[in-house]
């Protein structure tokens, strides 16, 4: 494990992967390894948290994220409570504002968020002493996401610096891709990008991407290739005409996978839709799919990005 005295100048909050130069990723990276095995272990406990909050504050569903960060809190030995929207007074018409300000009052140490509109859990952070994680806002940035799947590429190969990396899906509407680009590109690999028009950004060529408009072109020599799902709650139902032609000019399936690198790992964050971006069988193709280990790392990652922003102010 490394030193505490390298997370020093951690930022206060995890907003975006944009803040966070590369020799801070690998900091992080190389603290999350140190609790992979851990987490295999029948004890799995630690107390270097103990006596600290952590608030789940949930304004959109999830099951991935919101299971590993109240995994990740309990297992460094902090109180960890979840709130959702539903549940909460945001039903009864109260702000977010008013929200975060009072989980702020009750002394929480780390309140992550997720919430449907972009800039939200930036705006909590800036009036809370917490340090905030953005668990995913709207479809701006989803850092633990991005860094979770740097976590799981590493699993495999010796360094992402140079591996060609294929992103396919809604790349206009995802947190995902977006915070996706940014790490892996600022860690050196080449990222492809695919989409059909309706779901490609304007102008993202600027952020250093291969733009290609079919799964072929884009997934032909890749290392790694990251499905993503349609994001209809963003885009709406009319992005594609049917789910039949989508996936067939965009969705992964072995036939695709065959002009990869014969070693080529397949990710997505989860959750899936089997026959529109995915079929079932690279899904569940175990000499390729790391679908399930993007799971496993999402827990280790985020016991590191807590360690790493709670321990320096004890
Ligand atoms: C993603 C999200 O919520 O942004 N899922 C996740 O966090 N594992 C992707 C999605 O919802 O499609």
């Amino acid at each position: 494990m490394q030193s505490r005295t390298q997370f020093l100048s951690w930022p206060k909050h995890l907003l975006d992967v944009d803040g966070i130069d590369a020799a801070k990723i690998q900091a992080i990276l190389e603290v999350a390894q140190g609790y992979i095995a851990r987490n295999r272990a029948v004890d799995k406990k630690h107390s270097i948290l103990k006596g600290r909050t952590l608030i789940n504050a949930f304004f959109e569903n999830s099951t991935r994220t919101r299971t590993s960060f109240e995994l990740a809190g309990k297992r460094l030995g902090m109180d960890v409570i979840n709130i959702s929207a539903s549940a909460s007074s945001i039903s009864k018409g109260e702000t977010l504002l008013d929200t975060a300000l009072t989980l702020n009052a009750m002394h929480a140490d780390a309140i992550v968020v997720r919430h449907p509109s972009a800039g939200a859990v930036q705006l909590i952070a800036e009036k809370v002493n917490a340090h905030v994680i953005n668990a995913g806002d709207g479809a701006h940035a989803h850092p633990t996401q991005a860094l979770l799947d740097a976590l799981t590429i590493l699993q495999k190969k010796p360094r992402i610096e140079g591996l060609n990396i294929t992103i396919c899906g809604d790349i206009a509407h995802s947190r995902v891709a977006r915070s996706n680009i940014h790490l892996l590109t600022k860690l050196g690999a080449h990222v492809t990008v695919v989409a059909p028009p309706t779901l490609m950004p304007a102008q993202v060529e600027r952020y250093g991407v291969r733009v290609c408009d079919n799964i072929r072109d884009g997934v032909a020599g890749a290392d790694v290739v990251m499905m993503l799902r349609i994001q209809f709650e963003r885009s709406g139902s009319t992005v594609i005409a049917s789910v039949r032609d989508y996936f067939h000019r965009y969705g992964l399936s072995h036939a695709v996978l065959a002009t990869a690198k014969p070693d080529v790992l397949v990710m997505h964050p989860g959750p899936m839709n089997r026959g529109v971006e995915i079929d079932s069988a690279v899904a569940d193709d175990l000499m390729h799919s790391a679908i399930l280990d993007q799971v496993e790392m999402g827990v280790a990652l985020r016991q590191a990005v807590l360690e790493m922003m709670l321990s320096e102010h004890v």
